[in-house]
């Protein structure tokens, strides 16, 4: 397969695209993607103080890749949270996260959770939920109150993430087959600090398939931990992943259709039935009576009048 931009040979195909490009195009392309949203969802300018959440991980160290590519000056901040899961997951999740910075001359913050709070996150989880369960919850939490700490003190304009499509189509999945209103109406590409203490946050990459991420790492040659988290495994968010993964595989395209017509039909006043147009234009059908949106006739009336 040849790439769309030249005559080279691509390296990867994006069916959900209907694109293949070649190794050098697609390192262009992933960065242009990435400033779209940026423009698109208003996240932050070059002006800015922006603050990226780094985990050693694939999306993250992308991330402050293409950032910096893209010339937004951007510090890091890495959360030790003290995870070995047999393989040193927390300490070279950062060995890996520090080797990113120094060799790109980038500034990284590092806040450790047993230097700084006095104890590990899954220390806390066994003695917050009495070892039942798994830390992720207690995780989530210290992050988000960190990460937003950080950006507070520091001063930071913005707090940016590398979540990804598949994270937030998963996310997205989960909080509808619960109905949960709430987690809905507050998913979104970028958060803005609507209250005192709050940082805003963006997700530069939340159009952005999770292959597409993997690619752009490996071809710029990204060090990156390839593990997940090891309390990962068996989580609801990997099965809905996988659920979703299945869909994708017959439907290209459906993961990213799912998001994004998600964030439609909430500017459409999803939420918010009096805004939507449809609701505030009904009237009744001159020809039959019934009430209908449509413009003049109703829609059955009219495919019999002409
Ligand atoms: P996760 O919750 O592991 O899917 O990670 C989502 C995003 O949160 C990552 O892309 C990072 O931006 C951020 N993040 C996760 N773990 C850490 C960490 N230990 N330190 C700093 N940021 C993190
Ligand atoms: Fe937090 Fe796994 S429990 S990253
Ligand atoms: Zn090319
Ligand atoms: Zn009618």
């Amino acid at each position: 397969m040849k790439c769309r931009s030249c005559t080279k040979k691509a390296v990867i195909n994006m069916r959900q695209h209907k694109l293949a490009l070649c190794k050098e195009h697609y390192l262009e392309w992933i960065p242009e993607q990435v400033e779209r949203a940026i423009y698109k969802y208003k996240m932050f300018t070059r002006q800015e103080k922006i603050l990226v959440a780094v985990s050693g991980g694939k999306d993250s160290l992308s991330l402050w890749d293409i950032l910096r590519r893209l010339e937004y000056p951007a510090d890091g901040l890495y959360i030790g949270l003290g995870i070995d899961g047999g393989s040193d997951y927390s300490d070279e999740s950062h060995r890996l996260s520090q080797k990113f910075a120094d060799q790109n001359g980038l500034r990284l913050h590092v806040v450790d959770m047993v230097d700084t709070y006095g104890e590990s996150i899954p220390d806390l989880a066994m003695r917050t939920h009495r070892g039942r369960g798994k830390p992720c919850s207690v995780c989530g939490l210290s992050k988000r109150h960190i990460m937003n700490q950080v950006a507070h003190d520091e001063a930071y304009d913005v707090l940016v993430t590398g979540h990804n499509l598949d994270d937030e189509a998963a996310v997205l999945f989960g909080n509808t087959i619960n109905w949960q209103g709430s987690y809905l109406l507050r998913q979104a590409p970028v958060l803005e600090a609507d209250r005192p203490g709050l940082a805003r946050k963006a997700k530069p990459l939340c159009r952005i398939y999770e292959r597409e991420m993997a690619a752009y790492a490996l071809l710029r040659g990204i060090d990156y931990i390839y593990e997940e988290c090891p309390f990962a495994v068996g989580s609801t968010s990997i099965y809905h992943k996988e659920l979703l993964n299945k869909l994708e595989e017959d439907r290209p395209g459906a993961k990213l259709n799912f998001y994004l017509s998600f964030l439609q039909a909430k500017t459409g006043g999803l939420f918010s039935p009096e805004g939507d147009p449809d609701v505030e234009n009904i009237h009744p059908c001159p020809s039959c009576g019934q009430p209908t949106s449509a413009p003049g006739e109703c829609a059955f009336c009219r495919m019999f009048s002409r």
